[in-house]
């Protein structure tokens, strides 16, 4: 299986995102392990919720933090963040109606993490560097 884990690639020198992505990461780990190890419904719908949920958080957090900057790259993150829970939603369906096929077992590997690498390294990288080129470091919530 695809291993999913934090390494130093994925920061990108903003503490307060960084630290929501390595718990992002963490979620993604622990989900992938229970749909692949098929830990019994209760475990990968608690999983599946939880991811979904610190999702939301992250994004919303990201957004009100890329507002406040005036970042103008806010409304691309946004849709971005749409179409990411969108998708998240329709596997957590799928499972719900068809259990762990392999579609689901492949979506949560492959796409979910391949996006949010994806994400990080180019989009949340690119509001890094806005941030420090304005000089704007941000604090905790
Ligand atoms: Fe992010």
């Amino acid at each position: 299986m695809a291993k999913i884990e934090w390494d130093s690639s994925l920061s990108i020198g903003v503490d307060v995102i960084d630290e929501q992505h390595k718990m992002l990461v963490k979620r993604l780990g622990d989900l992938a392990r229970a749909v692949e190890l098929n830990q019994g419904e209760m475990e990968i719908v608690k999983t599946l919720d939880f991811m979904y949920d610190y999702t939301s958080f992250h994004f919303s957090s990201e957004e009100k933090h890329m507002a406040e900057a005036e970042y103008p790259g806010l409304e691309f993150q946004k849709k971005q963040h749409e179409e990411f829970t969108k998708t998240l939603q329709k596997i957590v369906d799928e499972y719900r109606e068809e259990g762990p096929t392999r579609m689901v077992v492949e979506s949560v590997n492959v796409f979910l993490m391949n996006w949010l690498v994806n994400h990080i390294k180019g989009v949340d990288l690119e509001f890094a560097k806005y941030l420090h080129d304005k000089g704007i470091v941000l604090s905790e919530e």
